[in-house]
């Protein structure tokens, strides 16, 4: 094999590399960026606490005690560098209607130019200083028929470790893609070059941001960002956006879903999908346990953030989880509303943004009733109780996060990394909505359900940058991670549902639910969290066609007596708080499907307008 040499610059290609093209691309993207030398990722636990040491040795982790947290760092990042940048997100189809209305577009050709060509394009001597590291990394079980590689090129060991946990990362990836395997390249940059003799800081990254994707050629640039899914190139960048074009080519679905199962008492197991948009509950309900009076049952994870999902022989919906990792949301989480969570991140934790305490463990809002008496806070202040009662400083960011393991999780599915996926018995949408929403809703039909997915709205939250708290509408909790127009994807769902219906399948049952209804005195009515079981079981034994309920304008809801409500003191009148429909507040509603349905006029489905005004007819009699 020609193996490219290059003036002042290691390739350092190891003896087992045996794809050309790969190593063609590798040789480019580091003259482009001026990398200082290459380093090609194996993936192993010695290369990870390699890594680690480099970290702490840099000051971008902190090695937390051992005796209360074994292998486990805590990074802090720059406190303009803490989430998903949505308005920097671009998807550069040819044409700007593929991108559609809920996307940032540009042409290719021009977003190129900025990037790569141009005189002066972002990405030229980017890397300079820096080790550009070679990531190969797998979505889905390695060599299984459904997992899709890809590999990252990036000056991150930030992202090389926290990609180490969140995927199946390293040789073997190259050993599976072979001389001339195909993968998924993504090219990532913090975007801070270093010149001779600068001293690099604990968090290098550039207010200008760029996340962006090129559908056609399937190729992901990510400039400016360290954090989460702007630079885990495997997560909403590969396995949602470049992963919905593939899933609409080819028949099959990439979803913001977590997936679960429940096995009964009795031990018959359902498996369930829940889309919701980000820091809305996902990690939560797939750690789900149940609550008092559900002795026997159990709840088991696939998968928190990510289902890709097929039709199966049978024509079945089968669905799996092509992460291996967690990236979640730590405040809030606490032995209480999450003790699977928590004990999933006893070991072996990368911590980002969350607070430090005096004998080097961590803490964050929600962990503990009494906070500690002092604190480090997760931009390295001083923190104490009582500041934060004068001036609201939070001790961790609103969106810190932990990266851990499946393999950590507890209540890990058995079936969680078979290549076959488990076959789905519902699919759940859900929004965090204070009002107007109630707790659970059962389309009707499989075009009922679309639309309750398509038209779905939730309050903005602290997992992108921006204004927070307000509602918008987030189709299928998939707005931000669109890698097409969203009337086609629409149009997908509809096709799909149609083409398994036609074949005589079973369907999954599709519903709607909203945990986050709030009373006068603004605090949750609903108290989530594990009590979601009471509305899970529901819906399980609607599946199996014993369940009772109501039909009311949008589908079919349970009565107070419809539900189990043995060790929860829940009554008649907090259920009627947290499931009345109030029409005006509808009609105001619906306003606001329109103003959705007018944005996304091109291609929308007619089923759906349809549906729009089946459902107006209903509200008006
Ligand atoms: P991403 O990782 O951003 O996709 O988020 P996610 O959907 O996995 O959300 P997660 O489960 O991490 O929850 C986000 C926040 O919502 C946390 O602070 C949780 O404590 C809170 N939360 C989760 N489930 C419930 C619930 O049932 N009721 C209430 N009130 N809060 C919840
Ligand atoms: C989300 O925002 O939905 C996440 C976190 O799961 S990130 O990986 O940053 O996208
Ligand atoms: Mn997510």
């Amino acid at each position: 094999m020609n193996r490219p040499v290059m003036e002042g610059l290691r390739l350092n290609v190891p003896a087992y590399v045996k794809h050309a093209r790969l190593v063609a691309w590798v040789a480019e993207v580091a003259a482009l960026t001026e990398a200082r030398d290459v380093y090609w990722c194996d993936g192993s636990k010695e290369e990870y606490d390699r890594l680690c040491a480099q970290l702490v040795a840099a000051g971008t982790f902190k090695k937390l005690n051992p005796e209360l947290r074994p292998n486990s760092y805590l990074a802090c990042s720059s406190p303009s560098d803490v989430a998903r940048v949505e308005d920097r997100t671009f998807i550069c189809s040819e044409k700007k209607e593929e991108a559609g209305p809920t996307n940032n577009w540009m042409a290719p050709a021009e977003m190129r130019e900025l990037l790569q060509t141009g005189s002066a394009a972002l990405f030229k001597g980017a890397m300079k200083g820096r080790t550009l590291y070679v990531v190969p990394f797998s979505m889905g079980p390695l060599g299984s028929p459904i997992a899709h590689i890809g590999v990252e090129l990036s000056d991150s060991p930030y992202v090389v470790v926290n990609m180490k946990i969140m995927t199946r990362m390293g040789r073997a990836v190259l050993d599976v893609l072979g001389e001339d395997g195909v993968f998924v390249p993504c090219v990532h940059t913090v975007g801070a070059p270093l010149e001779p003799g600068q001293k690099d800081v604990a968090w290098p990254c550039n207010t200008t941001k760029y996340i962006v994707h090129y559908p056609e050629t399937r190729e992901i640039w990510s400039y400016g960002s360290g954090y989460g899914g702007n630079a885990l190139l495997g997560k909403k960048c590969l396995a949602l956006r470049i992963a919905s074009t593939m899933g609409r080519d080819q028949g099959w679905l990439a979803e913001h879903m977590l997936l679960l199962g429940v096995t009964s008492p009795e031990g018959k197991k359902h498996h369930v999908a829940a889309a919701f948009p980000s820091a809305c509950g996902k990690t939560n309900f797939a750690m789900l346990i149940p609550p008092a009076g559900f002795e026997g049952w159990k709840v088991t994870t696939i998968g928190d953030d990510i289902a890709w999902i097929k039709p199966g022989q049978d024509g079945r919906l089968y669905a799996i989880n092509p992460e291996a990792g967690y990236f979640g949301v730590a405040p809030g989480t606490n032995t209480k509303t999450n003790s699977n969570c928590m004990d999933s991140l006893q070991r072996d934790v990368i911590f980002t943004n969350v607070a430090l305490t005096d004998d080097g463990d961590v803490w964050w809002e929600g962990m503990t009733d009494t906070p500690p008496a002092h604190l480090i806070d997760w931009q390295g202040k001083d923190w104490t109780p009582k500041l934060a009662k004068e001036t609201g400083a939070k001790a961790s960011h609103p969106n810190a996060r932990f990266t851990v393991s499946a393999i950590n999780n507890p209540a890990l599915d058995a079936e969680w990394d078979n290549p076959a996926g488990v076959p789905l018995d519902a699919i759940i949408f859900g929004g965090r909505r204070s009002t107007t929403v109630p707790l659970v809703t059962e389309a009707r039909n499989w075009v009922e359900g679309v639309y309750m997915a398509a038209t779905m709205g939730s309050e903005t939250t602290a997992a992108a940058a921006g204004q927070q708290g307000v509602v918008r509408r987030d189709p299928f909790a998939m707005l931000p991670f669109m890698g097409y127009n969203m009337s086609d994807y629409f149009q997908h769902w509809l096709d799909l549902g149609k083409k398994l219906e036609a074949q005589g399948a079973k369907l999954p049952k599709i519903y709607c639910v909203n945990w986050f209804r709030k009373g006068d005195d603004g605090k949750f009515v609903w108290p989530g969290y594990g009590e979601n079981m009471r509305v899970l079981k529901w819906m399980l034994e609607r599946v199996e066609g014993r369940g009772q309920g109501v039909e009311n304008i949008f589908g079919v809801s349970p009565r107070y007596q419809d539900l189990s409500w043995k060790g929860l003191d829940f009554s008649q009148a907090q259920f009627e708080q947290v499931t009345h429909i109030d029409k005006a507040a509808w009609r105001a509603e619906l306003d606001l499907h329109a103003e959705l349905f007018t944005q996304l006029a091109y291609h929308l489905p007619a089923e759906l307008t349809a549906a729009k005004a089946k459902l107006e007819e209903r509200l008006a009699a």
